[in-house]
């Protein structure tokens, strides 16, 4: 494939902060046009309907997740430890059956009664005042608090983890490939993970997480390098995602104030505003795959070694799924959509993310059901993948007493 852009399809880079800011009617544009897609300057496949996705997320013989598949170039050499996303069965699905009993609405439960009072020490310094950063102040800190519960990192070390987490994600405008900040973020956990592993060897005996994980290496089912990057997958798979969740459910609702009337009016209805927000604005966008034979989709050759990024955000908004496609509407909520991904490797912590978002929004929308966003202070974090905000002050009556 040449470098030189084809001007009369739609184009789309994925690494232009500018884009990030609203990519939908460009992933809605070639979804119509060209649904898929090859972002030339790029150099990968973008998949854009529900029904290319999903075939795509079912089909792992032909889209393959083996061997570190990210859309950025330099990725795949610059972070050395292995991470069981980035395997195919049935080494995948050996390693994935030991972490799913652990990650079910009903083992999660317990965790709601933390969640809920961890998001109420965070919320109330605030209330008097008048204003927070629903990001910056609540949101960010929950899910790397909650990960390292149930991985035994204590309190004193989550800030600096969550710091190497953030280094690895944030991007500069228009850049492609890992930044040496990125890659030091990346090397800065592994080494955190190592020390963190070999200092709780004696624990592969136990029922949590972090046992699992090292009973795992000392069964042989893992290697080590693997253990350190299923520790580092956790760490950030579950950190930044969730963030940005919160932050797009927030925004969402302050812009439709009829949707949000509808969630003080019932509280009950905030899982629904968590599910259609992941629907029309989940903050995980595009999946990379790797074509590991030939194959052609829509008319288009895709070639082994290709790479195709999965836009699941542009797929749960199609209207042959979705004839609302582009609007938000909890009134119509449905699970059936790939905010999640699909298949063999569907995020497994989905009901984890499902409590947090619902429990932080439960407690906004209790404590601060007024609240109005500060739109000169947003902020965005951008990354090729994780759509949210960094910065999302907002302001409300103080509340006194
Ligand atoms: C809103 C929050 C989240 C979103 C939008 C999200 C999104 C995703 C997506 C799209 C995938 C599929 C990747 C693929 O097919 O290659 C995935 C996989 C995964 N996610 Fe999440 N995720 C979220 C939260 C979490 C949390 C809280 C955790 C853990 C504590 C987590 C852990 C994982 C893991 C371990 C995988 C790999 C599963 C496998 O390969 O079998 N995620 N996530």
């Amino acid at each position: 494939m040449g470098k030189s852009a084809d001007m009369t399809k739609p184009q789309l880079d994925p690494y232009e902060h500018a884009f990030h800011l609203d990519p939908y009617p460009r992933y809605r544009a070639i979804r119509e046009e060209d649904p898929v897609h090859f972002v030339q300057d790029h150099g990968f496949w973008l998949f854009t309907t529900w029904d290319d996705v999903r075939n795509a997320f079912r089909d792992f013989r032909t889209f393959s997740n083996a061997n570190l598949v990210a859309l950025e170039a330099n990725a795949e050499a610059s972070l050395p430890y292995p991470s069981f996303i980035n395997t195919d069965p049935p080494h995948h699905t050996e390693v994935r059956r030991l972490f799913s009993p652990l990650m079910t609405p009903e083992a999660l439960a317990p965790l709601e009664a933390f969640i809920r009072d961890r998001t109420r020490q965070l919320m109330v310094p605030h209330l008097a005042s008048g204003r927070i950063d629903l990001v910056a102040d609540l949101a960010c800190f929950l899910p790397m608090d909650v990960i390292s519960n149930m991985t035994g990192i204590p309190p004193k070390d989550r800030d600096r983890v969550r710091g190497w987490a953030d280094d690895l994600i944030l991007r500069e405008d228009k850049q492609e490939g890992l930044s040496q900040r990125n890659i030091d973020g990346y090397m800065n956990l592994a080494s955190y993970f190592e020390e963190f592993a070999t200092g709780h060897a004696a624990n592969s005996t136990g029922e949590g997480l972090l046992a699992v994980i090292l009973k795992a290496e000392r069964e042989g089912v893992m290697t080590h390098p693997e253990v350190i990057g299923a520790l580092i997958l956790l760490a950030i798979a579950g950190n930044e995602t969730t963030t940005k969740l919160i932050g797009n459910i927030a925004y969402r609702l302050w812009e439709h104030p009829d949707q949000r009337q509808l969630v003080i009016d019932e509280p009950k209805r905030i899982a629904d505003a968590v599910e259609e927000t992941l629907r029309l604005d989940g903050s995980s966008q595009i999946i990379a795959r790797r074509v590991a034979k030939d194959v052609e989709v829509q008319g288009k050759m895709l070639h082994a070694g290709d790479k195709v990024g999965l836009c699941i955000i542009s797929a749960n908004r199609d209207k042959s799924r979705c004839p609302a496609g582009e609007i938000f509407d909890i009134t119509k909520p449905t699970r059936d959509h790939m905010a999640f991904g699909f298949g063999l490797h569907s995020c497994l912590g989905a009901a984890l993310a499902r409590l947090e978002a619902r429990v932080v929004l439960e407690e906004i929308i209790k404590n601060i059901p007024d609240y109005n966003v500060e739109v000169s202070g947003l902020e965005m974090a951008h990354n090729p993948n994780v759509r949210g905000y960094s910065r999302m002050p907002v302001t409300f009556p103080p509340r006194t007493g």
